[in-house]
């Protein structure tokens, strides 16, 4: 049987196509997060504030926007990394601090910077100290897809090389074809504070970055990753891990179990928001 026999288009189905990544989803900039963009870093800390990051796109669900992009490098073994920008003393508040950021990110215009993880608790993880020892690459957790389980232990790196079934690979949850996912950990090694994300590369990633410069930048291979932490209460949602993803119409999307929130990780946008700041060390 047929992926379309078992998953016969709904209205929903149509709806995430739509939602493929496209000139008019990047254009938009998120504007859920405004309200918040002028109460700045209330809290004593370091960095925060006011950020403007690219992020998967947030489609249903309380959570009040989408979950922010990784940009990726793939060195010439394969193995996947999260690019981390260089550390840079910044002015801020009228104090000196040190942040991992770069303004032109390879070209583009886009400011990438560690304030685009700082929210759920993330900003005092050790892996978002912006000089943490760390390679950077991805490394599988314990896996949340048959695949991943039978490629990789614990702690291995993410290779390409063991994604090139991306444009068949499925498991019974949505349509096939659409992308090959994997679970994992970023500047987490040999620390109590675990930073989850995922990865998936998708024929769809890499069709759209042949004429956009963001995801040509940020993405290689089809392969785009995000920070796997839901905007909403900071739960870890997933690419096709729950059957009850359909039930939301979010077979084909990324579903967060917690409150139903649901994230196109084919269409990503621009999103505001208010970075909280790292705790004084
Ligand atoms: S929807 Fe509430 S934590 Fe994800």
């Amino acid at each position: 049987m047929s992926d379309s026999d078992k998953y016969p288009a709904d209205s929903g189905r149509r709806r995430f196509v739509k939602g493929v990544v496209g000139g008019a989803a990047l254009a938009g900039v998120g504007t859920t997060g405004a309200a918040a963009i002028n109460t700045a870093t209330s809290s004593s800390g370091h960095g925060g504030g006011s950020t403007q990051a690219y992020a998967i796109e947030n489609t249903a669900g309380p959570a009040p926007r989408g979950m922010p992009q990784i940009p990726i490098e793939i060195d010439s073994d394969g193995f996947i990394k999260g690019v981390w920008p260089d550390v840079q003393t910044v002015t801020q508040n009228g104090v000196e601090v040190s942040l991992a950021l770069v303004d032109d990110y390879k070209g583009t215009g886009v400011t990438y910077s560690q304030d685009w993880f700082q929210y759920c608790g993330v900003q005092s993880y050790e892996g978002l100290a912006p000089d943490f020892e760390s390679d950077n690459y991805f490394r599988s957790d314990s896996g949340k897809y048959d695949w991943q389980r039978d490629a990789y232990s614990s702690g291995d790196k993410l290779n390409i090389a063991d994604f090139d079934d991306y444009t068949e690979w499925g498991n019974d949850i949505g349509q096939s074809g659409l992308g090959k996912p994997a679970t994992g950990t970023w500047r987490s090694q040999d620390v109590e504070n675990v930073i989850p994300i995922q990865v998936l590369r998708s024929k769809r990633i890499e069709e759209a970055a042949k004429d956009n410069e963001w995801l040509a930048a940020s993405t290689d291979k089809g392969v785009i990753a995000w920070l796997n932490k839901c905007t909403h209460f900071c739960c870890v949602p997933g690419y096709k891990q729950s059957s009850d993803a359909a039930k939301f119409n979010a077979e084909d999307g990324v579903y967060c179990q917690c409150h139903q929130s649901v994230y196109d990780p084919f269409s990503i946008v621009q999103t505001l928001f208010t970075a909280l700041p790292r705790p004084e060390e």
